[in-house]
């Protein structure tokens, strides 16, 4: 009997639903470019080494070139069109517009994706690869501009804006950033667009 390579799924993004047919080997970033027509998570190396596809599943940022679309079925999934709230941009959005942390703008969906990710992660205590003391009683460190190039390592920037990116990060999260994105898609759109991709 033939195995069967591919299988129709629902992913929940940016709080709507859609149901498509994908081949099993269909990454999260082609359904969501080619399939779905969300193309604000961009296609730089497709190997899981530039961060342009930064997406959040279930609020934690992850490389969506690397994750399997039949994967991401069941997870929340926030894009960097599921940010602002109408005309008002997301808090990261709104630094790194304030602070030019961008130039061509072909890394700047990734690295905002992965700049809520790196919020998040410090403000519940994870430590990085420089942080001085781990030990879990020490709480967070402070996010000093080493913290944000280190979290933020992951993502590359041809256009070199990293002196601006790491200000964008520091002031959002100054100005204590809501990293809930989960909430936000999940309140989102009540129309699900069930079908709308076959
Ligand atoms: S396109 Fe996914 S990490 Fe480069
Ligand atoms: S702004 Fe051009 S690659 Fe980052």
């Amino acid at each position: 009997m033939a195995l069967s390579t591919s299988s129709v799924i629902t992913l929940k993004i940016n709080g709507e639903k859609y149901t498509l047919p994908v081949d099993h080997r269909t990454t999260l970033l082609d359904a969501l470019r080619e399939r779905l027509d969300l193309t604000g998570s961009k296609k730089g190396c497709d190997q899981g080494q530039c961060g342009a596809c930064t997406v959040l599943l279930d609020g934690r940022r992850t490389v969506s070139c690397l994750q399997l679309a039949v994967a991401a079925e069941g997870h929340e999934i926030t894009t960097v069109e599921g940010l602002a709230e109408g005309d008002r941009l997301h808090p990261v959005q709104q630094a790194f517009l304030d602070l030019d942390g961008y130039q061509c703008g072909y890394c700047t969906p990734g690295q905002i994706c992965s700049a809520i990710g790196v919020i998040e992660e410090h403000a519940a205590g994870w430590p990085s690869a420089v942080t001085d003391d781990v030990r879990p009683e020490a709480g967070p460190p402070p996010l000093t501009a080493d913290e944000i190039r280190e979290r933020m390592s992951g993502n590359l920037c041809r256009c070199g804006a990293y002196v601006s990116i790491v200000e964008a990060v520091a002031r959002a999260a100054a100005a204590g950033t809501s990293a809930d994105t989960r909430g936000r898609a999940s309140a989102g759109s009540a129309n699900d667009t069930e079908g709308a991709v076959a």
